[in-house]
């Protein structure tokens, strides 16, 4: 029987992700947005690339979820997203609502699904999309690591001419300013980064990932749409395929890495379960340092949800 995933949100990162899974051509897709009539044109016009792309023409957009129910896989991407100049953090209490409303919504008509949220400030609103949602942790979970992994995967490429598939590398942590790219566990070819580069260019690296997204904003005047959306295809296909990948997700902490009840991008198994296993790994003490460091800005604002 063929999947079926909802992606909240017809905008620029849903649209995308909708085109991705559709091409995959093994889950029936629905797109929903609050606005009339774009959720069902963008629908109508993937479906009317099927025959030419080889695909079948299974999506739908609308804006009921009642054309959602018992879907396998709610991904969030609903809400606004950064201008030039702005945090992700300066989103939070319009984001705050938005992402709770939705995930009620889509809920009441999938009450089992795996929600994967992309909607930002991403960290902050997994707990929304957790509590609204009343599923366990390995149910809710969040993109971002993915994402800035693969632009530092793009760097690395970039400064030492090796192909990016060949690049390993493991960005955790906050979805903002403070993530910490893990340079301990980078390597190409499996040969550590440290001894490719000087620390001079990894240190100009690891700063140019952790100022990744803003980067795309100040060229474009909105966030990033591509990169974000082949990350979300790979976690929704992890979940659906049962592929056991070991990823960089946003998953909920109870002790790992030394942080309780937070949010916090970390290395998980993924499967048909969701977040099957959180995988630890040793951080050297400038890396743990750092988690901390963005583990209390992630709680900054988690702090200011329900104020709004
Ligand atoms: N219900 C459904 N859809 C909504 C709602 C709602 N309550 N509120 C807003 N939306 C829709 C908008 O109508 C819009 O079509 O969410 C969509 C967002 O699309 P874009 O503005 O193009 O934003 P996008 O670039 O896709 O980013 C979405 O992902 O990366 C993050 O920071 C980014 O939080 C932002 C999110």
């Amino acid at each position: 029987m063929r999947s079926k995933v909802t992606v909240v949100g017809a905008g620029l990162t849903g649209r995308t992700i909708a085109q991705e899974l559709a091409r995959r051509d093994y889950a029936d897709v629905v797109l929903v947005d609050i606005v009339e009539n774009l959720p069902q044109g963008i629908a109508l016009d993937l479906d009317q690339a099927a025959s030419v792309l080889g695909y079948e023409p299974n999506v739908t957009g609308s804006n009921s979820y009642e054309d959602t129910a018992a879907s396998d896989v709610v991904v969030v991407t609903a809400g606004v997203p950064r201008k030039p100049g702005m945090s992700r953090d300066d989103l939070v209490t319009t984001n705050e609502k938005i992402v709770g409303s939705v995930t009620e919504q889509a809920l009441t008509h999938s009450p089992d699904t795996i929600v994967i949220v992309l909607s930002n400030p991403l960290d902050a609103m997994c707990h929304v999309a957790k509590s609204a949602s009343g599923l366990p942790k390995e149910r809710v979970f969040g993109q971002a690591g993915i994402l800035d992994t693969a632009r530092f995967r793009a760097f690395i490429a970039w400064e030492t001419g090796a192909s990016v598939r060949d690049v390993h590398a493991l960005v955790l942590g906050g979805h903002g300013d403070q993530m910490v790219p893990v340079v301990s566990a980078t390597t190409v070819g499996g040969v550590p980064l440290t001894k490719l580069v000087s620390q001079e260019r990894i240190d100009a690296m690891v700063e140019r990932t952790r100022k990744g997204g803003g980067e795309v904003v100040e060229l474009l005047g909105t966030s990033a749409w591509y990169a974000p959306a082949a990350a979300v295809m790979e976690m929704v296909e992890a979940v659906l395929l049962d592929q056991k990948r070991v990823l960089p997700c946003t998953a909920y902490l109870e002790g790992e890495f030394g942080v309780t009840e937070l949010y916090m991008g970390v290395p998980v198994k993924l499967g048909s379960a969701g977040i099957e296993e959180i995988v630890e790994l040793d951080l050297s003490e400038q890396e743990q340092t750092w988690f901390e460091e963005s583990a209390a800005a992630v709680r900054d604002v988690v702090g200011v949800l329900g104020k709004g």
